[in-house]
This record gives C-alpha cells, structure tokens and sequence, in this order.
C-alpha cells in the first residue's frame, strides 16, 4: 500500500527563492509567520521594495479621510494594518493565519486582529468604509481571485485596494531568460487577465499606483464597486 503525499506548501526555486503553492497553509506554520518580515524585507533588495511599495500605499489611500474604518484583508505580521493606523485609520486586520495575527498584534497592539478567509469574510455588507487586500491576490488562482474580489467589494461601501503581481515586457523576459516565475509568486497576470478579473467580479479600476516598475510586478489598484 502507498501512503499518499501531501502537495507542498511552498517550492524552492534554484536561485533561493521560495514560491508558495498553498497560500491558506502556508503560513500558518509557525516558523514561517515568524521569520516572513525578516526573510522578505530585512536585505537590501527587500528594503528598497518596501519603501516602494509602501509609498504606492499612501498614494492610493490618499483620498481617504482619517477617522475612516479601514478593513486590512490578509493582513499577515500587521505591516500594512500598522501605516494605515500611523495614518489615522480606524482599522481592523484579518487573516487565516493566528500565527501571522500574533506578530502582527505584538507590532500594533491597539489594533484588533480577527481571524477570517477573505472568501468568506466574517463580517456584514458595507461594514467598512474601504478594505485593503495586499501581498494575497498573486499566490491566488483565478477562481479564488474573484471569489476574494467580490467579498472585498460586499463589505465595503466602495473603496478598495488590492495588489496584483502584474506583468509587463520586461518579467516576461527575464521569465523567459531565467525560467524562474517573476516575483516568485504563482499566480502573476498579464494586464488582460486583470481586467478579466475585475469585470467577473465587477469592480472599475479608478487608479494604479506601480511600486518599482519595470524591475516589480508589483500594481497597487484602486477599485470601486
Ligand atoms: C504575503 S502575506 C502578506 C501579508 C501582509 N498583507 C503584507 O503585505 O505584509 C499573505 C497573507 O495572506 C494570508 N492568507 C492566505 N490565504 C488567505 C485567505 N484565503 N484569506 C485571508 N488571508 C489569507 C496569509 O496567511 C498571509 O498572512
């Protein structure tokens, strides 16, 4: 009799990067909530994207009023629920992972961390005056993009940030020429699957906001219902 293998949670591409298949497993282990800020941002390279991303971030929030209530989707260790409170947010964060939620409750105690799948989010319609999803939607596939999409949008009374892995020439060569998936995520999209997705799940995209274009695939989108 064989036993039967589990699918991995992750895979090592041979350049060192990790690439993770079960984004819902994945980082509930332990080990990997608590080494995730220093493994992907503690470097030079890893420096140098935050600060990019980040200032992506403020630009799309810009239009929000402080005092307003803020979900974070996916919030993980807490880094993007700890600048919208910085910001003046009211904010709640959200993950499947207890182990991500306890770094993230040691960086902004105040803050409320809630357990929840973003497909099936645990709170009622139009419960927040906008929702933030950052670092999930690449590791998803489409099926679960829109599912996620669409759940953002009913919780939200119309304001939504999301980031996508998305590629333009430049990944697509360096993809070709090195064999290795751009970003080291699974799920990148092309621009047309993007709009693909927005349509099924039917949001308009309002404005993009790139973090290190053409170097990242990295596409902060605000989106409206
Ligand atoms: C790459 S981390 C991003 C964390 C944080 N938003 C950031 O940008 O630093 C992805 C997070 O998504 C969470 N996650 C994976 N699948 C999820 C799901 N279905 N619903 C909610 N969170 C999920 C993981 O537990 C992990 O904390």
């Amino acid at each position: 009799m064989t036993t039967p293998t589990m699918p991995p949670l992750a895979l090592d591409t041979d350049a060192g990067e990790t690439v993770v298949c079960d984004p819902g497993s994945y980082w509930r282990v332990a080990p990997h909530a608590e080494g995730y800020d220093h493994g992907r941002f503690d470097n030079v390279k890893g420096r140098l994207y935050r600060r990019a991303e980040e200032h992506a971030l403020a630009k799309a929030i810009h239009a929000l009023t402080p005092g307003c209530h803020v979900l974070d989707a996916a919030c993980g260790t807490g880094r993007v629920s700890a600048l919208l409170h910085h910001a003046g947010f009211s904010v709640v964060g959200c993950d499947v992972s207890e182990a991500m939620m306890a770094v993230a409750r040691r960086r902004v105690a105040s803050v409320p961390f809630m357990q929840g799948d973003v497909t099936s989010l645990p709170f009622p319609d139009t419960s927040f005056d906008a929702v933030t999803c950052v670092g999930l939607l690449m590791h998803l596939d489409r099926g679960m993009r829109v599912r996620a999409l669409r759940e953002l949008a009913r919780i939200s009374r119309g304001f939504i940030v999301v980031q996508y892995g998305c590629l333009g020439a430049f990944q697509r060569i360096k993809t070709w020429l090195t064999g290795r998936p751009a970003g080291a995520v699974r799920y990148p999209v092309a621009a047309a699957e993007l709009q693909r997705d927005l349509r099924r799940a039917g949001l308009t995209e309002v404005s993009r906001f790139w973090a290190l274009r053409p170097f990242s695939s990295s596409l902060i989108l605000v989106l409206s219902k």
